[in-house]
């Protein structure tokens, strides 16, 4: 079977590698002519792991395609997956933009049945956008051809996405006729044959299931954040109350962590596009708006416990970086909260000295600021006047702390991520704030 894979990103490599991986032939397009060139002589755009290795393999066995032109394959291929970016626009919704680009491109240029499937994270509604755009490009030549639309969200999570793709916990598809439902069921057959739940729906539901999942997640993150806050208040420990509530099965351990603030190129759009879709549609997701609230309070705690420390004089001290990226095992910095972070302190007067393990380069172009990016962790925090963990990479889980107190100024910790033990690094001469600790 062949496919096209249109927006060749995070999701559109992943997807298009793991379905080469199994064993279509898949054209991977994107405008982008520099990614297409680098991934044609072997370099990988994104860091994720296990995916060179498996993007180099399938591009030598020529069932891998990279290239720029999606008119050139339309005719060879059964199956269209839109997987650009849906990023937000000034009013919170989701810009279609690129995907609408998409369509009319298809619509333009094809000459027999497609079925086109967007695996953007679109609001509901857009599938019904993409088949108008193609029909009226087909008007417009006075063509007739069959063609069906049908959602495939993405579940994916960075840092793990190959895994995640090879074994998923459930593919959700939403279908509007049954000779699509079949083009999807033989698509996906590597994975119903391995019992992947692979659930149908109607398209609306498929489109409304990846918003409820990111904004029942981004629910969580938040409401730790705010209980975090109210144990500090009242003397309580966040990180106890979260070992005491996870292991009620009804809630589970998942997703319980107290921290700086969800970022990524996911959550914040995504709440931000269904609070949209509601309010379009006369209604208001008051849940919703609140976890937003609370996400964006939230990014700026890590700065507001430095300038409470300090009584508010920051200008002139060293602050040392640990973690850039939103998360770990992924150089995306979009929407990290280091990046509000390090501005708020560059404009109290701060000197920042930054690690990060993959996304020092990344963060370079999301930053206008002046930071000094370190070989490493240790030299980073040399003569500064606090150590702050913004992304919880496993190689900073256990630092040595004799190392860090030698080489901080000022021996503070500001643990963003909870991961340190308060009573270690006292033995090490560190002081400790975390978040909703005690
Ligand atoms: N990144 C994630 O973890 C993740 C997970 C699940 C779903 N999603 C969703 O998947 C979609 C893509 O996200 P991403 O992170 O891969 O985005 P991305 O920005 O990494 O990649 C999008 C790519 O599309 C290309 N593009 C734009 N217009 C194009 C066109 N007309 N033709 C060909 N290529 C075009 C861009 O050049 C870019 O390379 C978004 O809707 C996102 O919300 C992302």
């Amino acid at each position: 079977m062949k496919i096209a894979i249109v927006g060749t990103g995070y999701v559109g490599l992943v997807t298009g590698t793991c379905f080469a991986e199994v064993g279509l032939e898949v054209h991977c397009i994107d405008v982008n002519k520099e990614k297409i060139d680098n991934l044609n002589s072997g370099k990988i755009p994104i860091y994720e792991p296990g995916l060179e290795e498996m993007v180099l393999k399938n591009a030598q066995t020529g069932r891998l395609l990279f290239h720029s032109d999606l008119t050139s394959c339309l005719n060879e291929v059964e199956v269209v997956f839109i997987a650009v970016g849906t990023p937000p626009g000034e009013d919170g919704s989701a810009d279609l933009h690129y995907v609408l680009d998409v369509a009319r491109t298809v619509g333009a240029n094809m000459q027999k049945y497609l079925l086109i499937v967007t695996k953007s994270t679109v609001p509901v509604g857009t599938a019904a956008k993409v088949r108008q755009a193609v029909q009226d490009e087909l008007g417009k030549r006075n063509v007739h051809l069959e063609f069906d639309v049908a959602s495939n969200p993405e579940f994916l999570k960075e840092g793990a996405a190959v895994r995640d793709f090879m074994y998923p916990e459930r593919v959700v598809l939403g279908v509007e006729s049954e000779k699509a439902e079949n083009i999807l069921r033989r698509l996906y057959r590597p994975f119903l044959l391995n019992n992947f739940p692979v659930i149908f729906m109607d398209v609306p539901s498929a489109e409304m299931t990846k918003y409820a999942a990111n904004a029942m997640l981004a629910t969580r993150i938040s409401f730790m954040n705010d209980l975090a806050n109210l144990c500090e208040i009242v003397g309580a420990d966040i990180n106890m109350v979260r070992r005491g509530m996870g292991t009620d099965s009804r809630i589970g351990s998942k997703f319980l962590y107290a921290g700086c603030g969800y970022g990524g190129s996911c959550f914040p759009k995504d709440v931000k596009a269904l609070i949209k879709t509601a309010r379009d549609n006369g209604y208001s997701m008051r849940l919703i708006e609140a976890v937003e609230e609370v996400n964006e309070h939230q990014k700026g705690i890590l700065f507001r416990k430095l300038s409470a420390r300090f009584k508010g004089d920051l200008k002139g001290k060293t602050i040392a970086l640990w973690g850039l990226s939103f998360k770990p095992e992924t150089d995306d910095m979009r929407e990290a909260p280091a990046l509000i972070l390090i501005e708020q302190l560059v404009a109290a007067g701060v000197t920042i000295r930054a690690f990060d393990p993959v996304a020092m380069e990344e963060a370079q172009k999301h930053l206008a600021v002046p930071v000094t990016y370190c070989k490493d962790k240790y030299e980073a925090a040399i003569d500064a006047d606090a150590l702050m963990l913004v992304t919880e990479w496993a190689d900073f889980r256990m630092p040595s702390w004799a190392v860090v107190k030698k080489a901080l100024k000022y021996p503070l910790v500001i643990d963003g991520r909870n991961l340190y033990d308060k009573n270690e690094l006292a033995d090490n001469g560190l002081e400790y704030i975390g978040i909703g600790r005690k």
